[in-house]
């Protein structure tokens, strides 16, 4: 079965996407954490230039680089570097740092490779694939998820369209097969999962609508759920949903020891009150633009540095999500 009754650890590969800075790579190493507690051996592909991820789970960690590096047990993460991952496809095994150097630095092909079109998500998608084929002696899969730190959208719908573009351009050949192999990954939809990542807010709550639809109407991936992170919780104790009410109709003398008087203090709570429901409306906007249910992810007040706020990512972002009424 595949859908939103499956938890996200039940796929083999998890690509996740989103606008820059709404959480993706919270989300991923988050899922790499909850994996490998659930016995699960994963791989972690950072695409681009920064390594976000290792540094979550250790401030001190070495850059992983390419082929990667265990950063947790049952966790190995990469930062696919498209020209590396090249030298490999072409079988170059002089050491390919080496290669890389010799081959790539040479200017007349990086000229021609830099005005290549698509090359270099067809090879990360090749060697994303690649991972997810792997195989141990006993014939069981090296990595059982493989989580994908996508480009931010916009390039991320660019980042999967790619192989389909490639199988119907090139009609023959070891290139025609490889980006069949890689398109067929992407379109099953037992196997992967595209999961966007939101925030409760005007702009990447519009931006995620638009992938979402883009999605849908121009590839084939799977998508069944919205992250939508950070969001703030209900800003007032239960039972005292009109604390700022309360606190506006006291008389503005009132003395409150050692706190500033009574408006100001109303003042902050609407102010709070106006951002929760905002927050809310925004969540209602994404369900209903979307037709998708959400995992709603809590605000962390100091951010997501280490291993505990994964952890405490973990039990919603692996919850069942939440379908919500418009
Ligand atoms: N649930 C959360 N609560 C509080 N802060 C969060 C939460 N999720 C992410 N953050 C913070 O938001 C910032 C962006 O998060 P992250 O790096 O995961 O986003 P990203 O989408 O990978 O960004 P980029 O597009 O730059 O790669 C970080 O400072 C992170 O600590
Ligand atoms: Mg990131």
């Amino acid at each position: 079965m595949s859908g939103p009754g499956q938890t996200l650890l039940e796929r083999r590969l998890v690509i996740v996407t989103g606008k820059g800075g709404t959480g993706k790579s919270s989300v991923v190493a988050t899922l790499a954490l909850a994996g490998a507690q659930h016995g699960l051996r994963v791989a972690v592909v950072e695409v681009g230039l920064e390594e976000q991820i290792p540094g979550l789970f250790d401030p001190a960690a070495p850059p992983v680089g390419y082929p990667g590096r265990e950063i947790h047990p049952g966790v190995t993460a990469l930062r696919i570097d498209p020209y590396a991952a090249l030298a490999e496809y072409l079988g170059l095994q002089i050491g390919v740092r080496g290669v890389v150097d010799l081959v790539f630095r040479n200017r007349a092909f990086r000229q021609l490779m830099d005005a290549t079109p698509g090359w270099r998500e067809l090879i990360t998608l090749g060697k994303v694939w690649h991972l997810e084929q792997m195989r141990r002696d006993d014939g069981s899969p090296t990595y059982d998820l493989v989580l994908v730190d996508a480009p931010a959208t916009g390039h991320g719908l660019t980042f999967l369209d790619v192989p389909r573009v490639a199988v119907s351009a090139v009609r023959m050949g070891p290139l025609r097969r490889h980006s069949g192999w890689v398109e067929e990954m992407i379109r099953d939809t037992q196997r992967t999962l595209l999961l966007p990542v939101a925030l409760a807010e005007e702009l990447p709550a519009r931006e995620t609508a638009e992938l979402v639809e883009r999605v849908r109407e121009e590839t084939g991936v799977a998508i069944d759920r919205v992250v939508v992170n950070a969001v703030a919780p209900a800003p007032f104790p239960s039972g005292l949903d009109d604390l700022d009410r309360h606190l506006a109709a006291l008389p503005a003398e009132t003395p409150l020891p050692g706190l500033p008087g009574p408006p100001v203090l109303a003042a902050c709570a609407a102010h709070m009150r106006a951002r929760h429901e905002l927050n809310r409306h925004h969540l209602a906007e994404i369900a209903r633009d979307t037709g998708l249910p959400l995992l709603v992810l809590p605000q962390l007040p100091e951010g997501v540095r280490n291993v505990a706020d994964l952890a405490r990512l973990a039990g919603p972002l692996l919850a069942a999500p939440e379908a919500r009424a418009a």
